[in-house]
C-alpha cells in the first residue's frame, strides 16, 4: 500500500514537473501574431525591383505560392545611373508607415552559394537608408555585416519574423519563432519592407532567395 502511494506521488510529481518544463519551452516560442492585425497581401501590395534593362520574368518567378528572386553580380542596378549594386527584390510599397508596430513574416529558402547579399530590409532611417538589413555571408544570417543572427541557413526553409516598433525604437528578428536579434531603430520618417536579393559586399556571382507565406501585420504602439 505504502509502495503504491510512493509510486503515485512520483507519477504526480513527474506530470507536474514535465508540464512546467513544456510551459517554459512554449513561452520562448510565443505566438508572434498575438495582438497584431493581419493585413491583406497580394500582388497589389508590392512591386519588383530588378535590373532596369531586363524584364521582370528574367529575375523573378511566382510558382505554387513561392516567390523566387535571383540576380547576378554583373547585372545592372534597378534604375539607370543608380550607384547601387544589382538586386531583385519585392518592394512592399502597399504598406509605407511612419508610426506603430509593424511585422513582416515569411518562410525563406537560400540556396547554397548565395553570399554577400541583403535578404530583407526595413527601409527608411536617418542618416542611413535602412533601419535593418538581414544579410547572408557564407551560409550565416547577419545583422548588416556585424552580428550573426542565425547560423547554417543554406538549403532549408526557415521562418523569419521581423518586428519594427517605431515609437519603441526597436527592431527584432525571430527565426522559427525564437528571438535571435534585438536592435535599435535608426530614425527616419517613412518605412517599408523589402525582401529578395540585393548585392552588398563580397557578393557571390549568383544570388537567390525564395519566399512563401509572406504576411504583414501591424498594431498601434
Ligand atoms: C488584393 O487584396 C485586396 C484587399 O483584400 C483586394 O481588394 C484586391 O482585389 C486584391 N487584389 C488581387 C490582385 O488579388
Amino acid at each position: 500500500m505504502c509502495g503504491l502511494k510512493h509510486i503515485f506521488a512520483f507519477i504526480l510529481g513527474f506530470i507536474f514537473l514535465s508540464t512546467h518544463i513544456v510551459d517554459s519551452c512554449t513561452s520562448v516560442k510565443k505566438d508572434l501574431a498575438l495582438g497584431f492585425t493581419r493585413l491583406p497581401f497580394n500582388k497589389s501590395y508590392y512591386k519588383n525591383h530588378k535590373p532596369y534593362n531586363l524584364p521582370v520574368e528574367d529575375r523573378y518567378s511566382f510558382v505554387n505560392g513561392v516567390h523566387k528572386l535571383w540576380v547576378f553580380s554583373t547585372d545592372q542596378p534597378f534604375a539607370r545611373g543608380s550607384p547601387t549594386l544589382p538586386r531583385s527584390e519585392l518592394f512592399i510599397n502597399g504598406y509605407k508607415y511612419s508610426t506603430g508596430v509593424w511585422q513582416f513574416e515569411a518562410h525563406v529558402f537560400v540556396p547554397h552559394g548565395t553570399s554577400g547579399v541583403s535578404l530583407m530590409q526595413v527601409f527608411g532611417a536617418n542618416p542611413h537608408a535602412t533601419t535593418l538589413m538581414v544579410r547572408v555571408y557564407n551560409g550565416n544570417l547577419y545583422y548588416y555585416r556585424n552580428k550573426v543572427i542565425y547560423k547554417d541557413i543554406y538549403d532549408k526553409w526557415f521562418r523569419l519574423n521581423v518586428i519594427h516598433d517605431v515609437e519603441g525604437n526597436s527592431v527584432k528578428v525571430y527565426i522559427n519563432g525564437r528571438l535571435k536579434f534585438k536592435g535599435h531603430g535608426r530614425g527616419g520618417t517613412i518605412h517599408y519592407f523589402k525582401c529578395g536579393v540585393y548585392a552588398q559586399d563580397h557578393d557571390s556571382f549568383y544570388m537567390e532567395s525564395r519566399w512563401k507565406n509572406i504576411k504583414i501585420f501591424n498594431k498601434s504602439n
